[in-house]
């Protein structure tokens, strides 16, 4: 079912969980997100930024996710990922989406400051909530490039950008960065912790992939309460196509080329969705 207003993020902050957020970029990658989902029995958000829709298409990709969520068997949110576009976030909120990020993290702090407050106003105008970002999380939104750790999230300028802009759930800058770095290097989980105690409202961790899965877990006590992943799901569905059997390519079988793939995906997804869960979803050696 389409999940909308606040209760599953707030939950999952009250009770040390995070909500998966996978990007989808079109029907194979939101069936396997989705399927993935309900075979944990767990609330995920399927999420698209700008760059996708210039991919896509908005209004198809849009159709697509508000009907997979509203047809799965768990709750489902759909968010708009990195927009800066107040006319697009506007068209989401307007559109049924449960929640829409506004990035003005680019922005000079009292920029970002207007830019959310404006998109918050537009949210709260439809029942969408809103997600904000301070820190810089470098790297490409669709492509896995060389990239290097941004500007940290400072917790007191975390705490007046919560309390100015009203958002509901702030993305940080830990460490963490888009794609698979370069040279990993661990999160600062401290720092996580301080802007935990600060600012009062669920964080949110970008750049997921590639990250250890305890790395992961940490981030659970500290506040995190949505990890949106993208790089390990593109790479699963790459792979699942490299790897097709002559017989496939020979008779041009695409319907089976596509299924190998929503598979891989689903895998995936429901290796972070069980990492990222309550402790009753997760497999002994968690607990
Ligand atoms: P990754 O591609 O590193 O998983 O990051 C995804 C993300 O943060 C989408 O906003």
């Amino acid at each position: 079912m389409l999940d909308t207003g606040l209760g599953t993020i707030q939950e999952a902050y009250a009770q040390g969980w995070a909500l998966a957020a996978f990007s989808t970029y079109g029907l194979e990658t939101t069936m396997g997100v989705v399927r993935a989902a309900e075979a944990a029995g767990a609330p995920i958000i399927l999420q698209a930024g700008s760059s996708t829709f210039a991919h896509a298409g908005r209004a198809a990709l849009a159709a697509l996710a508000l009907h997979a969520a509203e047809a799965a068997s768990v709750r489902v949110g759909v968010h708009l990922d990195h927009s800066r576009d107040l006319e697009e976030i506007r068209w989401c909120a307007e559109s049924g989406y449960s929640s829409v990020m506004v990035d003005g993290s680019g922005l000079p702090f009292e920029e970002n400051i207007a830019l959310t407050r404006e998109a918050v106003a537009i949210g709260a105008a439809n029942g969408v909530w809103v997600e904000g970002e301070l820190g810089s999380v470098p790297g490409d939104e669709d492509r896995s490039v060389v990239t290097e750790v941004g500007q940290m999230t400072d917790p007191a300028r975390a705490r007046e950008f919560v309390d100015r802009t009203g958002v509901s759930a702030l993305a940080v800058a830990v460490g963490n960065v888009h794609g698979m770095a370069s040279e990993p290097q661990p999160l600062a989980l401290e720092l996580l912790t301080h802007i935990r105690d600060a600012v009062g409202v669920p964080l949110v961790l970008h750049g997921a992939s590639g990250l250890p899965d305890d790395e992961l877990r940490a981030v659970l006590e500290r506040g995190v309460a949505k990890v949106n992943i993208n790089t390990e799901l593109r790479r699963a569905l790459l792979q699942a196509f490299h790897d097709l059997d002559e017989e496939v390519l020979a008779k041009a079988d695409l319907a089976r080329a596509l299924a190998d793939g929503v598979v891989a995906v689903q895998q995936v997804a429901h290796q972070k969705i069980v990492l990222l869960s309550r402790p009753a979803l997760q497999p002994p050696d968690h607990e």
